[in-house]
């Protein structure tokens, strides 16, 4: 996890910590001064009453009056002095104003009937003025004069500022080490999935990854292990495509360099023996140009759907111009050819690499017949799609290679194909061709019976 993610995070979870321990302690500080001055005004109270019912400024009482006085001023942490209407300071708790006089702002307020509270921030004293009113409240007596220290308040606040600080620093902490491990626990496997991919960007498609962990993380590894195996598919086939490739090209030039030789090594060579070797070496010259041909078509086809040229085609035409140039074929073997036309079909499609489609199919329905056969193609259509059907009375496919033969340069039957000049191309290319169109191609075969491929393509094209 990025460092400023973490800090972030940290940022996120203790600034309203931190905001809210001030605006709390702030409250709190002012919440208890108010209360102690609640108290100190009760307290003054309950004195004046006290001093006005003994008579204390007549000199009666005093004792006990001064005895109370003593024990509160300890109990609130404060200086309390007694002013009589004169302004004469009667008693100080400190004893040391004692016969001295008291004029300041507050104790002339009070002596005028009203309760006078301040907060001296500076020295963090709370300062009481109260008036000693007669019983029925109309004369002033005199004043009570309240000096309480608030430190007892202010360490309160202090500890608890360090109990929140030493809160707040654990949380920090908390989330340093939350945050770090799951930084660990979200980056070890990602970290994982990146050295597999750099690994596999190196060529090797042979390690797969397992992670477990949330459902997330299993579903990334099962989405890698599946590109991987794609890869590994199509890096064999790419492997097993190229050694196919030079192998079907060198074949020909072999039996080339083979007639040529043995052409060579001869002395005095008959004219119709070098005539029929050189028909021999044009024989597999052609055979080299046909398979480079059908490698460059395939080659074309697989770049880009885009390449295909999309006009409107009379199917029915279509086909009975393949079965017009291949009945030649077909009849030296004597094999019947017949098209059989459901209805007019109008598709848009290629019709070149339509036509080399469904040529490859005729005509492998003839090359791979028995004398005296028949290949029959009919063509129908519903609503949406138009369909080819190619049966013949041929030698048939097995089961077991009946899913192989659309892999290029796949051959049932490697002697008989290359007697017939097959290289195992065709279906590729026809295969290749009918899914560009969207379409698709199924076969049914039985050996010693015959084939049946049907061809099903839109009649409209997708753009
Ligand atoms: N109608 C069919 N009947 C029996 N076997 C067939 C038929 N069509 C194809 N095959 C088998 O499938 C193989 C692959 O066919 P494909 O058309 O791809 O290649 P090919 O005919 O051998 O060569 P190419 O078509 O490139 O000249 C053939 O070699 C043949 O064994
Ligand atoms: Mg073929």
């Amino acid at each position: 996890m990025q460092l400023w993610l973490i800090v972030a995070l940290i940022v996120v979870t203790i600034s309203p910590l931190f905001i809210m321990r001030f605006i709390a302690l702030e409250n709190v500080e002012a919440q208890l001064r108010s209360k102690r001055m609640d108290e100190l005004s009760s307290y003054a109270l309950i004195l004046s009453n006290q001093i006005m019912r003994s008579n204390y400024f007549a000199g009666d009482n005093q004792e006990s009056v001064n005895n109370d006085l003593n024990q509160s001023a300890s109990l609130y942490n404060a200086r309390i002095l007694i002013v009589n209407s004169d302004y004469k300071i009667v008693k100080d708790n400190y004893s040391t104003l004692d016969g001295t006089y008291s004029v300041s702002e507050e104790t002339i307020r009070a002596m005028l009937g009203t309760e006078v509270r301040y907060y001296n921030e500076a020295d963090g004293m709370l300062e009481l003025a109260a008036p000693i009113t007669s019983e029925d409240k109309q004369t002033v007596l005199g004043v009570l004069l309240f000096y309480s220290s608030t430190s007892d308040i202010v360490k309160t606040c202090q500890s608890i500022s360090s109990s929140y600080t030493a809160i707040t620093i654990g949380l920090a902490v908390l989330c340093v080490v939350l945050a770090g491990s799951m930084a660990y626990v979200f980056i070890k496997p990602l970290k994982r999935v990146t050295d597999s991919i750099d690994h596999m960007a190196e060529g090797h498609f042979d390690e797969e990854i397992h992670l477990r962990g949330f459902s997330e993380l299993k579903r990334i590894s099962d989405s890698f292990n599946t590109m991987l195996n794609k890869l590994r598919k199509l890096e064999n086939s790419r492997q097993e495509f190229v050694s196919n490739v030079s192998h079907e090209l060198k074949t020909p030039i072999t039996s080339i360099k083979v007639l040529a030789d043995s052409l060579n090594m001869q002395e005095n060579v008959p004219n119709e023996v070098y005539k029929e070797f050189m028909r021999d070496i044009v024989e597999e010259i052609d055979r080299e140009n046909s398979i480079i041909n059908d490698l460059l078509s395939l080659v074309k086809m697989d770049k880009a759907v885009a390449e295909l040229n999309i006009s409107e085609v009379n199917i029915n035409e279509m086909l009975e111009l393949i079965l017009k140039r291949l009945r030649p074929l077909a009849s030296q073997r004597n094999i019947e050819l017949v098209l059989e036309s459901f209805r007019p079909v109008m598709a848009e499609c290629d019709e070149v690499k339509l036509n080399l489609a469904f040529t490859n199919l005729v005509e492998n329905g003839i090359k791979y017949n028995v004398a005296g056969g028949w290949v029959q193609v009919s063509l129908n259509a519903d609503h949406k799609y138009f369909y080819v059907k190619v049966a013949d009375s041929g030698i048939g496919i097995p089961e077991a290679n009946q899913d192989q033969i659309f892999e290029r340069f796949y051959r049932v039957d490697k002697a008989r194909s290359r007697e017939t000049g097959g290289t195992g191309l065709g279906l590729a290319i026809t295969q290749n061709i009918v899914l560009m169109h969207d379409g698709a191609i199924k076969v049914s075969s039985k050996e010693d019976e015959g084939s049946v491929f049907v061809v099903r393509i839109p009649l409209k094209h997708k753009k």
